[in-house]
């Protein structure tokens, strides 16, 4: 009895949630969380596809968009952030009622007539208008809407999407794409996936992209210019649009590509998208490549191991993408490899090659093994040197250790299991124990998160 006389005396005290909150609406969080890109991303819902159609002017560098954002709460919102950097808002509907919205750095905070209740579809759209902005990282390096002699390089790892459309900026909330873009007549926009059509009227052409699979907001690109396009079919039937600058030189090396894509899925497993190729522009004060997800896009014409790093990346990377950002060896250290590899199968230098020369020549030397790959510790020392090269040396020190069949076995079983889906590193420890049928924590941690040269492992 006096214990629930005690529950009765607290039920009166504390109001139930729903008297200061109706209905349960709360705030969505502004971030996700990530170590290195807290803010990246929002709280509360899943987006499950957008339709961007955007009108660029490269003479003014202005950018006219309409977003429409098909989304699900994963709680019941009050108001939900999005990520856009600049530009100014001339409409913001959610399930076609204007909504309220304010701006604070990058997050467009958007509160709607209604609250959004858990489980609930709903529709934002949203007119914006302005100059696209490039991103300058903690590593200095740019990124974002990137303005070249003739139209846009357009990249956002890791977080340079927002500088041209609102979007929930972590790439754990992958969707699905379609892009409609209009630009002078004479200019080429390559977005991801399958070329819909493009159509010109008035001395303009509208480009239209779908893009089926799930996509990390990163690897999304509309990057445009002056091109060559050729689109050609890949043996199994999927289309692949190559993109060249014809102020570039030689394209001999992009005649490999089909090759390249074949060897990987006959060593990953299928190719997991619905459309292959490339965009090679003529950028290179970028000072890098993306994989940007079925067409990888290249700051200058790249060289036989750059582009076979950026089409094993389409493995791992794009279907296979990480959670968080300290896990990004998952992404390099794979590609690092994957050129190895591709080399080893030509006859040229093998993967345990490369290996050996970085392992003696690099002595102890901090700065070549640091930070290690398994945790970068800074945004500005995400895309350090040691995430790719001691992340390619520690899968092919796992291939020594389990030996060809057992490393290959992991490799496609990962990708696999994994595909258009999102991963962390002790995912892929637990994975390759259980292939080996070994306990290889000493293994990774030696390998992954010990400071200065892996010994003993
Ligand atoms: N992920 C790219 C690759 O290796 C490289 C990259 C993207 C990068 N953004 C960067 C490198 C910023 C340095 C800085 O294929
Ligand atoms: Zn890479």
């Amino acid at each position: 009895m006096p214990r629930l006389r005690l529950i009765v005396v607290l039920l009166a005290l504390v109001p139930p949630a729903w008297s200061q909150n109706p209905g349960g609406f709360t705030p969505g969080a502004a971030g996700l969380g990530d170590p290195l890109y807290p803010l990246a991303g929002n709280g509360g819902y899943d987006v499950e596809h957008y339709a961007l159609t955007l009108d660029y002017q490269p003479a003014t560098n202005h950018l006219v968009g309409t977003a429409e954002i098909r989304a699900r709460a994963t709680q019941g919102l009050s108001r939900f952030d999005l990520d856009l950097r600049g530009f100014a808002l001339t409409r913001l509907l959610v399930d076609g009622r204007a909504a309220s919205f304010t701006r604070s750095g990058q997050e467009l905070v958007v509160t709607p007539r209604k609250g959004i209740p858990a489980g609930k579809a709903f529709t934002v759209i949203i007119d914006y208008a302005g100059t696209p902005e490039v991103v300058t990282d903690p590593d200095a390096s740019i990124e974002g809407w990137i303005p070249t002699r003739d139209g846009a390089f357009v990249v956002g790892e890791p977080q340079g999407s927002p500088a041209w459309y609102p979007v929930n900026d972590n790439p754990r909330d992958k969707a699905s794409y379609d892009f409609r873009v209009t630009v002078p007549a004479g200019l080429t926009v390559m977005a991801n996936g399958v070329l819909v059509s493009s159509a010109t009227s008035g001395g303009r052409t509208t480009w239209v992209w779908h893009a089926a699979e799930p996509m990390a907001p990163y690897l999304s690109t509309v990057t445009l210019g002056v091109f060559d396009l050729s689109v050609t079919t890949l043996a199994g039937g999927t289309p692949s649009y190559v993109a060249v600058d014809p102020q570039l030189g030689s394209t001999a090396v992009l005649a490999k590509l089909p090759d390249i894509l074949a060897f990987y899925s006959s060593i990953y497993g299928p190719y997991p998208f619905a459309a292959a190729g490339a965009i090679v522009d003529d950028a290179r004060f970028v000072g890098y490549a993306l994989e940007t997800q079925t067409k990888p896009v290249f700051d200058r014409m790249p060289d036989e191991a750059t582009l076979a790093h950026e089409l094993s990346h389409q493995w791992f990377g794009d279907s296979v993408t990480l959670i968080q950002w300290p896990d990004l060896w998952l992404h390099e250290g794979f590609a690092t490899w994957s050129e190895w590899i591709w080399s080893e199968h030509n006859g040229g230098q093998s993967a345990q090659g490369f290996f050996d020369q970085l392992y003696s020549r690099s002595g102890s030397v901090d700065a070549f093994w640091n930070p290690p790959p398994g945790n970068p510790g800074s945004p500005a020392l995400l895309f350090s040197a040691s995430v790719y090269l001691r992340g390619g040396m520690t899968l092919q020190a796992l291939r020594q250790r389990v030996g060809d069949p057992t490393f290959f076995r992991i490799l496609s079983d990962w990708a696999a299991e994994n595909r258009h889906g999102n991963v962390d590193t002790p995912r892929f420890i637990a994975l390759a124990e259980r292939d080996a049928g070994l306990s290889l924590a000493h293994f990774f941690d030696v390998w992954l998160y010990q400071l200065g040269k892996p010994v003993g492992w």
